[in-house]
């Protein structure tokens, strides 16, 4: 890959900013009264912020039916450039039927809040049975993906969107860094390759062990957990947080690593989130991105290296950040260390198999994740917040 001294290019060139300026927020504000409204599900207000952030760069609103045509087709936008998950604004008949094109919508938080506003500049039908079965590889409903797509209204709406201001996140401030700033930080200290990692999992020791390995040829990590919507069974963010918290403070070199928030919800679309993980990450200003076994999986819905293989699909140059890919990790109890089948001379039965669901597994049924699994002071946070008696 070559070197960028101001860092790795956004993807589509231009780090989208689309946070109202003081001037813009106070006209929003005096319409707002007056405006039709939309309340936003949680993903939507995901959504809405990191268009705002930059985060899905060059996404900046939501997608008309051209891009999202493409998108679920071919996994472009209408331009070419390479985007595999639709970002739509979904809502019922009778909201759309309430809206006039060509004008603005106030977008309202599940609370009922005013957090942005959309130019609407097309409403259009689609089909969720191809959505599902394009995106997600399957049209069942029990898989987390398919049925949020099921479930939202039948009309997307698109157009730009503002966000009428960057709050603090509620519950990780300090966590809060957003593509601007994380750009600037790496350059503060020099680091000209950093890998992005993405999880949404209580971290366990294939995920160190990947981390390391990757670190060992990079000059920084950024862990990047999601914390936006994920199904109900996914242990809670501020749990996951308090785990990266104390595992960076025992075993991660300070100086090394940099922990921020990933605002984003969680899709389950396996490799084609791969790739759009990879992207948001490379606007983050990361130039590497770790995909492991079964990356944004559920279920047997994906094979397991289904999400790296998809990375051969495109040209190295379209997706602009280098995918570093891993196999399945293990703790091999021959040489008494974590590895893979690449580094490791061990029989099936030597292999240690951890995974985010067996964990969530063991917690839920009262015992503690074995140290070949997760760190001991990890297990012991996962045990207090998830009350299992030790
Ligand atoms: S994900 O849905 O965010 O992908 P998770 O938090 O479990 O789930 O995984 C984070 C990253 O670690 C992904 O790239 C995944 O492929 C990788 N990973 C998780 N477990 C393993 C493992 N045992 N071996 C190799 N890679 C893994």
């Amino acid at each position: 890959m070559s070197y960028h001294p101001e860092g790795i290019p956004p993807h589509g060139g231009q780090l989208v900013n689309r946070i109202a300026t003081p001037e813009q927020k106070e006209i929003f504000i005096s319409k707002a009264e007056f405006l039709p409204r939309v309340q936003l599900d949680q993903r939507a207000v995901s959504d809405l912020e990191m268009i705002a952030i930059g985060g899905f760069s060059p996404l900046t609103g939501f997608m008309n039916q051209q891009d999202y045509d493409r998108v679920v087709a071919e996994m472009r936008l209408a331009n070419g450039t390479v985007w595999s998950i639709p970002i739509t604004l979904s809502v019922s008949e009778e909201v759309a039927a309430s809206l006039t094109e060509g004008g603005l919508v106030r977008l309202d938080n599940p609370e009922g809040r005013f957090i942005g506003v959309l130019e609407l500049t097309q409403k259009y039908r689609y089909d969720k049975q191809r959505e599902a079965i394009n995106v997600y590889r399957t049209d069942e409903e029990k898989h987390p993906g398919v049925q949020v797509v099921y479930n939202q209204g039948p009309v997307n709406l698109a157009g730009d969107v503002w966000l009428l201001e960057r709050d603090r996140h509620a519950y990780f401030p300090a966590y809060q860094i957003d593509p601007a700033e994380s750009r600037q930080l790496f350059q503060q200290k020099g680091w000209k390759t950093v890998v992005g990692f993405q999880t949404r999992n209580p971290i366990h020791r294939a995920h160190e062990y990947i981390q390391k390995c990757a670190l060992e040829t990079v000059d920084g990590l950024f862990l990047h957990p999601l914390v936006g919507a994920t199904k109900d069974d996914d242990i809670p963010a501020d749990v996951r947080m308090r785990c990266y918290e104390i595992l960076l403070e025992h075993y991660y070199p300070q100086d090394r690593v940099i922990l921020a928030i990933n605002p984003s919800a969680m899709r389950y679309a396996g490799p084609r989130e791969a790739i759009f993980h990879a992207l948001i990450r490379k606007n983050y200003g990361c130039t590497h991105f770790i995909v492991g076994r079964d990356h944004a999986g559920v279920g047997d819905y994906y094979g397991t290296y289904d999400a790296q293989y998809i990375f051969a699909e495109f040209k190295p140059e379209e997706i602009g950040i280098t995918p570093m890919m891993f196999e399945h990790a293990f703790y091999c109890t021959r040489t008494k260390q974590m590895a893979t089948t690449k580094t490791s001379p061990s029989k099936p039965e030597e292999r240690v198999h951890l995974s985010g669901t067996k964990v969530r597994e063991m917690l839920r049924r009262g015992e503690l994740p074995p140290p070949e699994f997760s760190r001991p002071e990890v297990a012991a946070e996962l045990a207090r917040a998830m009350k299992v008696p030790v």
